[in-house]
C-alpha cells in the first residue's frame, strides 16, 4: 500500500502507520514524507511529528522541493540527537532505496552519493588513466557493483522549469573510482614501480600517478567501513565471538569451536586471482557476492539430519550454520535466504524457514532474523509415515519486494530418511 500507484492508498497506509507511532513504523514515514504527491507528504509529517517535532509547513504543497528536504534531513539530524540508540541518518539508503513515487531534491542526492559515488574529487576520477597501467583490475572493476553503483539509483524529481516529474541525471557520472579506496602518488615521485612510461612532455609530477601499489591508503577493513558500517559492525562481532568452520573429518560436518579466524572483508571479497599466466596475481576487484554461488555456498553450511521422534514418526532436522565473516544474508532489508523442504517428486517444495536482514525502523511480518554471526539454527520437518526421501533447496534473493527479482540457488538435493539412511548423517556441500 505504501507504494501503490494510487496516492490515496499511499496516504491511507502512512495514516494506519500514524495511528501507531513508535520505532517500528518510523522508517517507512520517514522515505513517504518525500512523496511525489504532496497529499502523502502531509499524511506521513502528520504522523512523523507524533514522534519528534517536525515544522508542520514541510508538506506544503508549495514550498520548495530542496526546502523541504533540507527540513527533512535536519529533522532527521535532531531525531538522532534525542533518540541515540536508534539512529536513522546511517539507514539513509534502506530508508529511500525503493524509491517508487518519492522524489529527491538536491540536498537528498548529494547524500546518497556520499556512498554511491564517494566523497572524493580527483582528475582521475573516470579511472579511465588507470586501465593503462592495471588492465585486468580496470576491466574487473569496470563491470563491478562499484563501478556501477549509480544504476540502481533510479531517482525521481520534479523539474523546476515545468513541475514535470523526470529522472535525476548523473550526467558521465557511473559509480566509484579507484580513487575512493587508494591513495594516489605523484607519479615521479613516489611510486615509479607503478608508473606508466611517461608519454607526455610535460611535468611528470603534476600529473595524477596510478594508485599505489601497495594498496589503499587505509586499512582495508577500515575503508569498506566507510560505506558498509551495518557490515563492519557484524564482522566485528564475528572477530570477537564464535567461528564455526567445516571440519576437515569426517566431511560435511561443522566444527563449532573454529580458531581465531582473522580474515578480512578483502580475504574474502578480493581473492588474489590471475587473469594471465604473464600476469603477477592481484586483487579480484569484482567484489565478489551474490551472484557468486561459491561464495555464497561456502557462507553457509546445511546439515540434514533424519531421525525419529519421541511419537516414533519420521521427521528431518535441518540445521544452517552461518560460516560467512558477518549476518548471513547481510546487507539491505531486501535481501532474503528461504529453506524449501518436503517428501520428494511434490510439485511445490513448501517453505520451512526465510531469514532477512534487519533494519532500525521496520516491521517484519513473514521472516525470521538473519543468522548472526557463527549463530546455528535448526528446522524440524515432519514427514508423513510413507515418505521416503526428502527434497531441499536453500535460495538467496536478492529482493523480496520484487517476485521477478534475482535469485541464486545455495545448494539443493534429495537425501534419503528410510531408517537405514537416518544412522548417517547427510550432509550437503
Ligand atoms: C564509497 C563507498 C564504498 C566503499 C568505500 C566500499 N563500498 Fe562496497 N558498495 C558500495 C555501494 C554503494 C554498493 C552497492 C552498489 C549497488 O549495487 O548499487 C557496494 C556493493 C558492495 C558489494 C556487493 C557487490 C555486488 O555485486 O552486489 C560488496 C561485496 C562490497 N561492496 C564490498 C566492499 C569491500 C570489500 C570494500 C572495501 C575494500 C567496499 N565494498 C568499499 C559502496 C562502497
Ligand atoms: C569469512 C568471509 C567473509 C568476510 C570476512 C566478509 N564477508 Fe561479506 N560476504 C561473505 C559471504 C559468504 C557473503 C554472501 C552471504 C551474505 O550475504 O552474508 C557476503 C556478502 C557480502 C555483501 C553482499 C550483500 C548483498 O547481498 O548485497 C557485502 C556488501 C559484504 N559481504 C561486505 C563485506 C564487508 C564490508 C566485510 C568486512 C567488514 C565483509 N563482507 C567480510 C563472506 C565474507
Ligand atoms: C572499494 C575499494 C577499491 C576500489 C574502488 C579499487 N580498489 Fe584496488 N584495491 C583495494 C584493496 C582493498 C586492495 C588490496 C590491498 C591490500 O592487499 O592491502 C587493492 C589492491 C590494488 C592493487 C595492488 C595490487 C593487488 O592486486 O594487490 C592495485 C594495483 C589496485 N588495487 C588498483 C586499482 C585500480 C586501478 C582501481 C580502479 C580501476 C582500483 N584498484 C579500485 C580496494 C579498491
Ligand atoms: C552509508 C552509505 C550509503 C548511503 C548514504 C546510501 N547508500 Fe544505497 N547502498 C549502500 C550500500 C553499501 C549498498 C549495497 C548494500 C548491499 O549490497 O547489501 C547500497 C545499495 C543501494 C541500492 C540497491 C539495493 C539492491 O537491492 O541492490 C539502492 C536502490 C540504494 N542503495 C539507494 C540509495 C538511495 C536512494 C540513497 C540516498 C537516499 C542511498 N542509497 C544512500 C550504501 C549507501
Amino acid at each position: 500500500m505504501l507504494a501503490d500507484e494510487n496516492w490515496r492508498l499511499r496516504a491511507a497506509a502512512c495514516e494506519i502507520l500514524a495511528d501507531r507511532p513508535g520505532a517500528a513504523t518510523l522508517a517507512p514515514l520517514v522515505g513517504r514524507a518525500a512523496d511525489i504527491d504532496w497529499r502523502v507528504r502531509a499524511a506521513a509529517v502528520a504522523g512523523l511529528s507524533k514522534i519528534h517535532p517536525l515544522p508542520n509547513d514541510l508538506a506544503l504543497r508549495d514550498k520548495p522541493l530542496d526546502d523541504r528536504q533540507r527540513a527533512l534531513l535536519a529533522w532527521l539530524d535532531a531525531y538522532d540527537a534525542a533518540a541515540p540508540g536508534a539512529t536513522l541518518k546511517p539507514e539513509l539508503c534502506e530508508l529511500f532505496a525503493d524509491g517508487s513515487y518519492l522524489e529527491f531534491g538536491r540536498p537528498l542526492v548529494e547524500r546518497c552519493l556520499t556512498c554511491h559515488v564517494g566523497y572524493k574529487q580527483h582528475p582521475m576520477a573516470d579511472s579511465g588513466a588507470c586501465a593503462s597501467c592495471y588492465p585486468s583490475i580496470y576491466a574487473d572493476w569496470y563491470g563491478s557493483a562499484h563501478a556501477q553503483s549509480l544504476s540502481h539509483l533510479q531517482l525521481r524529481t520534479v523539474r523546476a522549469e515545468d513541475r514535470q516529474v523526470a529522472w535525476v541525471s548523473f550526467g558521465e557520472l557511473r559509480g566509484m573510482s579507484c580513487v575512493e579506496c587508494h591513495a594516489v602518488f605523484e607519479r615521479a615521485a613516489t611510486n615509479p614501480a607503478a608508473s606508466p612510461p611517461a608519454t607526455s612532455s610535460g611535468p611528470a609530477a603534476s600529473k595524477p600517478g596510478c594508485p599505489s601499489a601497495t594498496g589503499p591508503a587505509a586499512a582495508a577493513d577500515e575503508s569498506c567501513a566507510r560505506c558498509h558500517g551495518e557490515v563492519d559492525r557484524q564482522w566485528r562481532q564475528w572477530l570477537a565471538g564464535r567461528q564455526p568452520h567445516r571440519a576437515d573429518w569426517p566431511p560435511g560436518q561443522v566444527d563449532l569451536d573454529g580458531s581465531r579466524d582473522t580474515r578480512t572483508c578483502v580475504d574474502c571479497h578480493m581473492t588474489l586471482v590471475s587473469t594471465s599466466p604473464a600476469e603477477l596475481p592481484h586483487r579480484d576487484h569484482r567484489w565478489r557476492a551474490r551472484r557468486d554461488a561459491a561464495l555464497l555456498a561456502d557462507g553457509i553450511a546445511l546439515e540434514i539430519q533424519p531421525h525419529a521422534d519421541s511419537a516414533g514418526a519420521t521427521c528431518v532436522r535441518f540445521t544452517l550454520t552461518n560460516l560467512a565473516g558477518h549476518d548471513y544474508p547481510t546487507g539491505t532489508a531486501r535481501r532474503a535466504i528461504r529453506l524449501y523442504a518436503g517428501p520428494a517428486g511434490a510439485d511445490d517444495l513448501p517453505l520451512l524457514a526465510a531469514m532477512s536482514p534487519r533494519r532500525p525502523g521496520w516491521l517484519w511480518t513473514d521472516t525470521q532474523p538473519p543468522l548472526a554471526p557463527g549463530e546455528q539454527r535448526h528446522y524440524d520437518l515432519m514427514l508423513p509415515d510413507s515418505a521416503q526421501s526428502v527434497d531441499y533447496r536453500l535460495v538467496f534473493f536478492r529482493n523480496t519486494l520484487d517476485p521477478n527479482g534475482f535469485t541464486n540457488v545455495i545448494t539443493v538435493g534429495t537425501v534419503a530418511v528410510t531408517p537405514s539412511a537416518s544412522a548417517e548423517q547427510a550432509a550437503a556441500p
